[in-house]
């Protein structure tokens, strides 16, 4: 059993993305900095989207071009939807982004006005412009989607092929509106990891129906190490009706820490980061340590 799992900090992204309330930036960088110094090693700090669509992400230049100069050797990424938002990054000097969009073409519509052969034309664009931009795919809606339901493990597998034709090298797989279940998950993360060996699969799995843990600890033994978590598990898709928070990190490290795994991340510095971050966010936590009073 690999003993490893690297957590991938999305919330600054995914949980900020849909507070109500813009927050400052002072104050998102408050605590991504505070969760760099309890261990965290990876954060999508932000995304390079439309301010019109997600005005809680308007001031990802400034974020970035801070973060970047502060930290050089840091790991982060953020999320882009097309060429625009890759160049933005890159010019900012990220080389690491992630690519979203989805399995269900009425979601990609929804989310980022595409059509899947758009998505992937733009795709090849952002490979063929940038050949040193590290780039993991992510796949909304893998689970399944608020609009056509769950897909076969089949659809699944071909959806990554004719993305790893094109050149990707690493997929999110992602539970946008938390409908999947720990079998399903086996089944998807399974046949993913054996069809494509060469390739490396991340989980980000959102808790709207409590699943959140056991869905991300099935994607853990069925051979993913990498993770996507939100600290406090926050988190929504503004986009998807009815998604909710992410799994929380905080919760996801201790249950991990227990087990015996390696996550490197010192969780009660974690969790006060959480507990602070609770204190300045009016937003949607699904995780379960950040609202156990100490
Ligand atoms: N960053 C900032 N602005 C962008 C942009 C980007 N990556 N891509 C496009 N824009 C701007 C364009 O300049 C244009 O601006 P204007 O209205 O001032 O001229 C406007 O957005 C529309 O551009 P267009 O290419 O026609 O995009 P669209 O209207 O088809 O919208 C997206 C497509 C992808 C830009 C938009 O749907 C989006 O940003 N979605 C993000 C969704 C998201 O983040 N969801 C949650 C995370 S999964
Ligand atoms: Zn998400």
């Amino acid at each position: 059993m690999n003993k490893k799992v690297q957590i991938l900090e999305v919330g600054p992204r995914d949980g900020f993305q849909n507070l109500d309330e813009y927050l400052p930036l002072e104050q998102k960088l408050k605590v991504i900095e505070d969760m760099i110094e309890a261990g965290v090693k990876h954060i999508q700090h932000t995304s390079f989207v439309s301010p019109k669509a997600i005005p809680q992400m308007k001031d990802s230049g400034e974020l970035t071009k801070i973060l970047v100069e502060k930290y050089p050797d840091y790991d982060f990424f953020a999320l882009v939807p097309n060429l625009y938002g890759a160049r933005s990054a890159y010019e900012l000097g990220l080389r690491k982004i992630s690519y979203v969009l989805s399995l269900s073409k009425s979601h990609n519509k929804a989310n980022i006005n595409r059509t899947h052969e758009e998505s992937f034309e733009e795709l090849k664009k952002i490979m063929d412009a940038y050949p040193d931009m590290d780039i993991c795919v992510d796949i909304a809606t893998t689970f399944g989607c608020p609009f056509e339901g769950k897909y076969e493990t089949e659809v699944v597998i071909d959806f990554i092929r004719q993305l790893v034709d094109l050149g990707a090298k690493e997929f999110s797989l992602a539970d946008t509106i938390g409908i999947a279940n720990p079998k399903q998950v086996r089944e998807i993360v399974s046949a993913a990891v054996k069809e494509f060996p060469e390739v490396e699969f991340q989980a980000h799995i959102h808790d709207t129906r409590n699943m959140g843990m056991v869905n991300t600890l099935a994607a853990i033994e069925s051979g993913i190490t990498k993770v996507q978590t939100t600290l406090g598990g926050l988190g929504g898709c503004p986009f998807a009706p009815g998604a909710s928070g992410n799994t929380a990190t905080e919760d996801l490290v201790h249950m991990l820490n227990e087990m015996g795994y390696d996550t490197g991340i010192d969780n009660e510095k974690l969790l006060e980061v959480s507990r602070y971050q609770k204190t300045i966010v009016d937003g949607n936590f699904s995780g379960h340590l950040v609202n156990i009073i100490s």
